[in-house]
C-alpha cells in the first residue's frame, strides 16, 4: 500500500450539500485550524455548547483541544465542515468520531454553528459519517445526547437511529443505527487508507 501521510490531509475531503444545495467542504481538522476551531466553539451559543459537551464550557479546554487536533490517534478523528465567508474558510460544523474495533462500532458527536442550523448540514454530515463508519468496518454507529436535546433526538429519529438507555448515565439517551452502506464502492473509502496510514506512520498513535 502506498503510504498516505496525514500531512497531505487536503486530499481527503468531501463536499456536502445543504438543503438549499449550497456546497460545504468536509475535511480532517489540521493544525492550522487551531484558532479557528476555538473561535468556532466560543461562538456557539451557550445552549449548543452545553448540548455538545453535556456541561458548561466556554471553549475547548487545552487537553481536549489537543485531542481534537490529534487526528487518527487512538482511532479518533475530527472533521470540520467549512465554507468560504468573505474570502475566509470558516468552520460551520464539526464532528468527532471514534472507531471501536472490538465492538465494530463508530461513536460520534457533532455540532453545527447556530447561524447554520436548520439547513440540513447535520443530516448530510451524519450520512457522511455513516460512509466513514462503513469504510472503517463498523457495523453500527451510535451517539449519546441529553434527554432534553429534542433537536438531536428528532434528527436522529429522522436519520433512522433507534434509541436505547445510556449504560451509565440516566440524563443521556443513546441513538444507534446499523450501517447499511454497501461494502463495495464506498465513496469515502480513502478515509480508511488515511487512518491506516496514520497508524503505520506512528505506531504509538494507537496506544
Ligand atoms: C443537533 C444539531 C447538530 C442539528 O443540526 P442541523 O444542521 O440544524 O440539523 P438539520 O438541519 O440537518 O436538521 C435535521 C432535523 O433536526 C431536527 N431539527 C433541526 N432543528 C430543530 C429545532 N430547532 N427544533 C427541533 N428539531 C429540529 C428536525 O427534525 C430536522 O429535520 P426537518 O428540518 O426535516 O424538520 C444542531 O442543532 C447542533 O449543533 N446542536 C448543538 C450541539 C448538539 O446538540 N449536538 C448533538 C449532541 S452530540
Amino acid at each position: 500500500m502506498s503510504t498516505l501521510r496525514l500531512e497531505d490531509l487536503k486530499q481527503y475531503s468531501d463536499v456536502l450539500r445543504t438543503r438549499q444545495g449550497e456546497a460545504i467542504n468536509i475535511r480532517f481538522v489540521e493544525p492550522r485550524d487551531t484558532e479557528e476551531l476555538q473561535h468556532y466553539f466560543r461562538s456557539l451559543s451557550t445552549r449548543s455548547r452545553y448540548n455538545r459537551f453535556f456541561g458548561a464550557i466556554s471553549e475547548l479546554p487545552k487537553g481536549l483541544l489537543s485531542e481534537f487536533l490529534d487526528v487518527g490517534a487512538r482511532e479518533r478523528f475530527t472533521v470540520v465542515a467549512t465554507k468560504m465567508v468573505d474570502g475566509f474558510e470558516t468552520i460551520v460544523a464539526e464532528a468527532r468520531y471514534a472507531f471501536h474495533a472490538e465492538t465494530s462500532t463508530l461513536e460520534f458527536g457533532l455540532s453545527v454553528d447556530d447561524r447554520w442550523q436548520g439547513h440540513g448540514i447535520a443530516t448530510a454530515l451524519m450520512k457522511n459519517l455513516e460512509c466513514r463508519a462503513a469504510a472503517l468496518g463498523a457495523e453500527h454507529m451510535f451517539g449519546d445526547t441529553l434527554r432534553s436535546n429534542e433537536t438531536m433526538i428528532s434528527l436522529a429519529r429522522k436519520s433512522g437511529f433507534a434509541f436505547v438507555n445510556h449504560p451509565d448515565d440516566w440524563k443521556l439517551v443513546r441513538f444507534d443505527k446499523e450501517i447499511n452502506v454497501a461494502p463495495k464502492d464506498i465513496p469515502c473509502a480513502s478515509w480508511r487508507l488515511a487512518a491506516l496510514s496514520r497508524q503505520a506512520d506512528s505506531p504509538s498513535a494507537s496506544a
